[in-house]
């Protein structure tokens, strides 16, 4: 008997694994939730209150244009209000970009370890997913350059990236764009910026209003803590958030979310707080687990890769022993790697401690 059949590509798509949050053989007593990158510190309490206020207008449909947020967005980084549109999560943008601007017959070009989610929403989008080698687990304007095509329409790079913490400069940024045709979209997901400390890190916001083919996302889910209300935003030029707006659902950002997404941007000292936290404890993990003669792989992210050559299941195994959950690298084609999330004091300490048993009983 015949069925409804999937669009071409759609049963081409590897379902995301999202990181576990909890797991049958942890023992009992704390865990440490360090498999999805979210803030140790949770969000600010002003987010909490204004999203709780709006629990007696839940009959009320939300603002559909999130305009106070954008107002909110625009003023907190200096930007275009208008160019601003917001996503259930940076995810549904990035969905909707690919909606707009691939297709069939098209090819959408990304990095070999860059975020997960730009195969799955190419190839939903029917397009033809493109990769770029990443030969120091970072991206490389040359790879990507030497594969673009005249049926490239779009280009997604994660910068900081997930998995691998690493970044491209605003140089590269520049160069990379550069070697793109005008009407070829440059997607640069930028969910981790607010972490980035270093001094040649460029955001993209300015790149936006110089150029019509580039769009930066952004999100509430890491540095805010907002994960679970799905918030995040585009910056596009004038084109592109007409598109999006024009696919987007009409109400695809909740009351309580544009509300505790606007008090967690009026809460500087939360976010400080938060990228203080990052700033003090990503350097200790790196550095106490590159004493125990690991290999991690540099972040300017609030997580970092690091490897298990041959045995980084029986880490992680060994890990969750111990109530620490960390994530597994398979889906993103790095076996002998695991990711960590920088979570509070007591998660880091605790990463370190089973990391050097783990060592020793493997040494034994
Ligand atoms: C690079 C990158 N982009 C986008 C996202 C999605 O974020 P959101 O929660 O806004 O959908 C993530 C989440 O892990 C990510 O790592």
């Amino acid at each position: 008997m015949s069925s409804p059949t999937p669009q071409p590509g759609i049963l081409d798509i590897r379902p995301y694994v999202a990181g576990a949050s909890t797991a049958a053989s942890a023992p009992r007593g704390r865990l440490s939730r360090l498999a999805s990158n979210e803030s140790p510190l949770g969000p600010s309490p002003r987010a909490i209150a204004a999203y709780k206020q709006e629990a007696d207008s839940l009959h009320r449909y939300p603002d559909g244009a999130a305009s106070a947020l954008r107002a909110k967005l625009a003023e907190h980084h200096g930007i275009d209000a208008a160019g601003i549109v917001c996503g259930n999560g940076s995810d549904e943008l990035l969905a909707l970009l690919a909606k707009c601007y691939a297709g069939s017959g098209d090819e959408v070009l990304f990095s070999e370890f860059g975020f997960l989610i730009y195969p799955i929403v190419t190839r939903a989008a029917g397009a033809t997913p493109v990769v770029a080698p990443e030969p120091s687990l970072r991206a490389d304007v040359e790879a990507f350059a030497a594969r673009l095509s005249a049926k490239t329409r779009m280009v997604f790079l994660a910068n900081p990236n997930n998995p691998t913490g690493s970044y491209i400069t605003a140089s590269e940024l520049r160069d990379l764009h550069g070697r793109l045709l005008p009407e070829t979209l440059l997607v640069v997901d930028a969910a981790y910026a607010e972490y980035v400390t270093v001094d040649d890190y460029d955001n993209g916001f300015k790149m936006v209003e110089e150029f019509d083919n580039v769009v930066i996302t952004r999100t509430f889910s890491k540095l805010y803590g907002l994960a679970g209300l799905r918030m995040g935003w585009a910056y596009c030029p004038p084109g592109v958030a007409d598109a999006l707006n024009r696919v987007r659902g009409p109400f695809n950002v909740t009351g309580p979310s544009q509300a505790a997404a606007c008090a967690a941007l009026g809460d500087d000292d939360h976010a400080g707080a938060a990228r203080d936290h990052n700033a003090r404890w990503l350097p200790w993990l790196t550095a106490e687990l590159r004493g125990l003669g690991l290999t991690v792989h540099p972040s300017v992210a609030n997580f970092i890769l690091v490897d298990f050559p041959g045995n980084a299941e029986a880490a992680r195994g060994h890990l969750l022993s111990h109530g620490v959950i960390a994530r597994e690298m398979d889906g993103y084609g790095l076996p002998n790697a695991l990711r960590i999330a920088i979570g509070l004091e007591e998660d880091m300490r605790a990463v370190v401690a089973a990391v050097a048993e783990f060592l020793a009983l493997s040494e034994g």
